[in-house]
């Protein structure tokens, strides 16, 4: 998708979040626990008011573990449930559920069922964990009239009725270390962002510690002979035969190649930001 072609799709996208989120009791909201702040998009805090929420930090099994920590500490200061969680685990998955049945409003206030979605920017894992509560649902109950056609209410085993589609935010591009950092994670549509600037931003993230550098040089059995990221991104392009015609490295394929090995997880783990002092 191009830029401006991405930027009308997820606009038109948050236009029915915004009416959808109407239509619900609980929100449940997405974030990447490498990076949990900056893939928050604070619009959306507008957007919800007090509508109740529980938060999710996924992918935590590619996140440093004290750091996750670190974070559910911060976020949990907050008024809203905190989940850290693996999309892929099952065990989390019961753990979900178990937050949720505990989470269904006391009152019998409601005529209705209660009614949940799941939202939050691209590539967080909002799918996954959709799919992976819907692989446990009870029944559809039925089309919603007029808001997200062909979208339908499943009725979980925990007693909520859960949007069968999640809802997209656009990442907030706050400032460029927001971007490099968005792109490192997927977050942001291919040909919107400079791949080569990304790259080497992750590179720098993982040279600045000593453990996450020695992830970084043992997976790509990078030696530190050439200093600073830039040597190290021609090495891992050398090592990986990403040339050019003749022996020029090709950086742009290189940068995608990290950026790729990084989303699939293979270079984990590692966070991205800490929680503001
Ligand atoms: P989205 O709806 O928010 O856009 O994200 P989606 O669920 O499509 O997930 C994006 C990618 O992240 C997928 O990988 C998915 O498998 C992976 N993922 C989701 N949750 C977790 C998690 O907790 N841990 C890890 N390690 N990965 C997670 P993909 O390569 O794009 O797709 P697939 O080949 O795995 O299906």
């Amino acid at each position: 998708m191009g830029k401006r072609q991405m930027s009308g799709f997820l606009l038109r996208e948050e236009k029915k979040l915004r009416e959808n989120v109407t239509l619900v009791d609980l929100v449940m909201e997405v974030l990447d626990a490498r990076l949990p702040l900056t893939s928050r998009n604070p619009r959306f805090e507008k957007m919800l008011g007090s509508k109740k929420r529980i938060i999710v930090l996924n992918k935590t099994d590619l996140a440093e573990k004290k750091a996750t920590g670190c974070w559910l500490n911060f976020l949990a200061e907050d008024k809203w449930p905190v989940l850290t969680f693996n999309a892929k685990k099952k065990a989390d998955i019961k753990r979900m559920e178990k937050l949720l049945g505990s989470l269904k409003p006391r009152k019998v206030k409601f005529k209705r069922p209660y009614r949940l979605m799941v939202v939050g920017i691209p590539n967080v894992g909002k799918s996954t964990i959709l799919n992976r509560l819907l692989q446990r649902y009870v029944a559809r109950t039925g089309n919603i009239p007029g808001i997200t056609r062909g979208s339908q209410w499943i009725k979980l085993r925990v007693g909520w009725d859960m949007l069968d589609t999640p809802g997209f935010l656009s990442p907030f591009l706050r400032n460029e270390q927001a971007t490099l950092a968005l792109g490192s994670i997927g977050s942001l549509a291919q040909g919107t962002f400079d791949e080569q600037n990304t790259a080497g931003w992750l590179i720098r993230q993982f040279l600045a510690r000593d453990k996450t550098k020695e992830t970084l040089f043992n997976f790509y059995k990078v030696e530190p002979k050439r200093e600073g990221w830039f040597g190290i991104m021609e090495q891992i392009g050398e090592i990986r035969g990403c040339f050019k015609k003749g022996a020029e490295v090709d950086l742009l394929k290189t940068s995608q190649l990290i950026l790729n090995d990084f989303q699939r997880g293979a270079l984990a783990p590692i966070t991205l930001e800490g929680p503001p002092q």
